[in-house]
């Protein structure tokens, strides 16, 4: 698979109707990624499809997955979905008992390995790690719900993440998750994000299409300051 370069748009599908799946994912077609949030329920309360699920939204998606697990004991669970032939998968490192390991694993199987942090998770334990994952979620809200407010006070972090991984010439992708929007993307790639998730500013808006452009868009003008 040719990787699509950034800036990266990966609109979440937890905005979208769940019940016509196949019409909302032909509405992304021009998306880099399909954002694909498993949530069990007990890492975050609230709970949405699990494997079964996933293995038809990759049937039948025009783009990628990229699978965000909101999940207890992702040791256990993640590596059933780079199986089913999932693009990337992100893990929670607040859940993982070995994320190196399971990182490897996801590799090993095919996939992109990714690893979440939420918002009170500090980042600095990542850095002599950064080549170990191909992606790191910087989480920009409270996982478990879309259309929540952008967290600015995440932007810190995100920098200082960036500009480790710049020292290090890593070429991890920089994610955020979590109110990005036309008025909140901006933020995110000045202080280093190359990929975002967007639900509710992607599937709410009345053209869905146009919604992905401007948001690409909007970073890709942000990103060059
Ligand atoms: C929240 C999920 C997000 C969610 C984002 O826990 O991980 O992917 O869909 O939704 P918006 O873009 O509406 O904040
Ligand atoms: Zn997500």
């Amino acid at each position: 698979m040719t990787l699509p370069s950034a800036p990266r748009i990966h609109p979440s599908i937890l905005s979208a109707d769940f019940a016509n799946m196949q019409a909302e994912l032909a509405r992304i077609v021009a998306a880099d990624f399909v954002h694909v949030d498993v949530m069990d329920n007990h890492f975050v309360p609230n709970l949405t499809f699990g494997p079964q699920m996933v293995r038809r939204i990759q049937d039948t998606s025009p783009v990628p997955l990229d699978v965000h697990l909101m999940i207890e004991d992702p040791d256990r669970w993640a590596p059933g979905y780079a199986e089913l032939g999932a693009a990337s998968v992100t893990f929670h490192l607040e859940a993982a008992r070995d994320a190196l390991a399971l990182a490897a694993r996801l590799r090993a199987i095919g996939s992109r390995a990714g690893v979440a942090v939420k918002p009170d998770t500090p980042v600095e334990p990542l850095f002599e790690h950064l080549d170990a994952f191909d992606q790191i979620l910087v989480m920009t809200v409270e996982p478990g719900f879309g259309g929540q407010s952008f967290r600015a006070d995440q932007m810190p972090k995100l920098r200082r993440l960036a500009d480790e991984a710049r020292r290090r010439g890593s070429d991890v992708w920089l994610q955020v998750d979590g109110g990005i929007s036309a008025d909140t993307i901006a933020q995110a790639a000045e202080a280093g994000a190359d990929t975002f998730v967007a639900g509710s500013a992607v599937y709410g808006a009345d053209d869905v299409e146009a919604a992905i452009a401007g948001l690409r868009h909007a970073a890709a003008l942000a990103h060059r300051h």
